[in-house]
């Protein structure tokens, strides 16, 4: 019996895989971590027991968000404290702009986010 990520026919599109990049237990409770995925880096969290998974860039000036204080569901970043909603990525002074967010799931005590799908390119629009 195929798996739920195996699709029936071979041009439906699968769902990006998930990849592993900590154990339960190694981010502590209030804190972040930065891991490569893919071509990205990315801030997981652990806040009030859930883990969160957003860029770890800073669209300001580049920080990296994981090293930020972490209160409640916000972020702030290191460097200049924008702050950033670690469950929807908004910027909380501006909710119009935000970053990308990830999912994030635990399997087996592991800790793993699911590869972002990186966009393709936009066709030439001068033809
Ligand atoms: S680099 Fe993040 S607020 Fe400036």
């Amino acid at each position: 019996m195929p798996s739920s990520e195996t699709p029936l026919f071979s041009d439906e599109p699968t769902e990006p895989a998930y990849v592993t990049v900590a154990k339960v237990g190694d981010i502590p409770e209030g804190e972040g971590r930065a891991f490569a995925v893919g071509k990205r880096m990315v801030a997981v969290f652990l806040s009030q027991g859930k883990y969160f998974a957003i860029d770890d860039f800073c669209p300001h000036q580049g920080a990296s968000l994981a090293e930020g204080y972490v209160e409640n569901c916000a972020v702030a970043c290191p460097w200049h404290h924008w702050r950033f909603s670690i469950e929807d990525g908004s910027w909380l002074d501006n909710p119009k702009i935000s970053i990308d967010t990830f999912r994030v799931r635990v399997m087996n005590g592991n800790i793993q986010i699911q590869e972002p799908v990186e966009a393709s390119p936009k066709p030439d629009q001068d033809g």
